[in-house]
């Protein structure tokens, strides 16, 4: 049995009208003045935000809103907020909507008792010392688990780089999981948010440093959206798929939290960045290509993915098992439109290169089950363009 160390300080309320106690959660907090990050398009305008704001205003927490946050925030994106921030003389921040304004808020909130820009800490020139604010974050999408991790990813447009930064003092300390406000993700949000957390489920699952309570996280999380992703994606008013969906992202947030994330991510990362694909869309497409390769580091807890995902494994060699989870992966992703191949998602054959020399600096390559080199990554990106026949 492996040694490990478990540590889960994010308080989680989990309910249908959770938003409706954001006013007594910031109090408890010991906050007066909240500064509450967004993003630009839909949840700026989301009518949560009059419920949000009624609430603190009923518990005399005053609020500024910064609706400033685009998908993948950038560097000048988080500088120019933590400005912001700074200047409005809040006391906790509040993070409202998906993964980018979660991960912008986290940084922000940071900056607040460390200085210098986030590049410095992306690039490893700062530490990050300080805990920064308080935060309570209130996901709108299922898939980032941002609610109850420890990490960011900011986006170095100049650089063209995704990079992540991670320290336990940015772990929110308050997550709100409201699955009511999920029932308006479009099908595509919904699939591609939900694709990604599976992704953290499984990658978590077989990375090096999982643990056994990061296990049986992941597992459920696989368990759960093997039965409710097709459901939420087909009908967002389903209330039991939405809420199972909310579940289990959160589940694969505390499982890869400990266990930390792969290969996946660490090919997803450049995809975005040098190609504008989103993040779930980059990571659904490479899933089942790197599980296939790496299937064979483990082939019992591939076999174990099959069967959470619904497979029947009975009778079957540690082998066959492994590829009925990857053949389950690709089934799913085909139901709910994620597309296959890299080529599809508009990636052109010449990226291949570039897209290894960045994933092969991913700080978590070496987590993956399987240790990949430059030339394994070439392999399996040349897959996934559909240049090479697996
Ligand atoms: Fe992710």
């Amino acid at each position: 049995m492996k040694d490990f160390v478990f540590n889960m300080p994010t308080k989680v309320v989990f309910a249908v009208g959770a938003v409706n106690g954001i006013g007594q959660e910031c109090r408890a907090l010991g906050g007066t003045k909240a500064f509450l990050v967004t993003g630009r398009t839909a949840t700026r305008n989301s009518p949560y935000l009059g419920q949000i704001e009624k609430s603190l205003q009923e518990a005399g927490v005053a609020v500024q809103i910064y609706a400033e946050i685009e998908a993948d925030p950038s560097v000048g994106t988080i500088d120019r907020g933590a400005a912001v921030l700074k200047s409005a003389g809040a006391d906790i921040v509040i993070a409202f909507g998906g993964g980018s304004p979660i991960d912008a808020a986290k940084a922000m909130a940071m900056l607040q008792k460390n200085e210098g820009s986030i590049l410095d800490y992306m690039r490893g020139r700062r530490q990050t010392a300080n805990a920064g604010l308080p935060l309570i974050c209130i996901p709108t999408t299922a898939g980032s688990g941002s609610e109850v991790t420890a990490a960011a990813v900011v986006t170095d447009r100049g650089s063209k780089e995704k990079i992540g930064i991670s320290h336990g003092s940015m772990t929110p300390k308050v997550a709100i999981v409201d699955p009511v406000l999920h029932v308006s993700m479009p099908p595509a949000v919904t699939a591609s948010t939900g694709i990604d957390a599976l992704t953290h489920a499984i990658e978590a699952y077989t990375a090096v440093q999982a643990n056994p309570l990061s296990d049986a996280a992941c597992l459920q999380a696989i368990r759960l959206i093997g039965k409710y992703l097709r459901r939420a994606v087909a009908n967002g008013k389903d209330m039991e798929a939405r809420g199972n969906m909310a579940l289990a992202s959160l589940l694969a947030g505390i499982g890869f939290n400990h266990a930390g994330l792969g290969a996946v991510h660490g090919i997803a990362h450049p995809i975005g960045a040098q190609f504008g694909v989103a993040h779930g869309v980059g990571n659904g497409i490479m899933l089942p290509y790197v599980m296939e390769y790496c299937a064979m580091a483990d082939y019992t807890k591939f076999g174990d993915i099959a069967a959470a995902l619904g497979e029947n494994i009975s009778g079957m060699s540690g082998r066959d098992a492994a590829q009925q989870a990857v053949s389950a992966v690709r089934a799913l992703k085909q139901d709910i439109g994620i597309p296959e191949t890299l080529a599809a998602a508009g990636v052109p054959p010449t990226a291949v290169d570039a897209i290894v020399r960045d994933a092969i600096t991913y700080r978590r390559l070496p987590n993956s089950p399987r240790q990949l080199t430059g030339e394994d990554l070439t392999v399996i990106v040349e897959r996934a363009l559909g240049i090479k026949k697996v």
